[in-house]
């Protein structure tokens, strides 16, 4: 699912993004550039980073 249609950035890139241990919004934006033109996406993809980063900590959790 796009997450920012100006970037035309999904949230598989922003898991992909987490999954590597980025865990906040500035990580994102600076790598994919989310939010950097209209914004609008900006409170999405900030859910978007929280999901995936609790989604890791539990992950990471249970097989440690
Ligand atoms: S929708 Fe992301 S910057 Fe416009």
């Amino acid at each position: 699912m796009y997450v920012c249609i100006c970037r035309r950035i999904t949230d598989k890139q922003i898991e992909a993004l987490c999954k590597d241990g980025v865990t906040s919004l500035a990580d994102v934006r600076a790598r994919l550039g989310v939010a950097n033109n209209c914004g609008r996406c900006g409170q999405h993809a900030r859910e978007v980073v929280k999901q995936f980063t609790s989604q890791t900590r539990f992950v990471n959790a249970a097989t440690a």
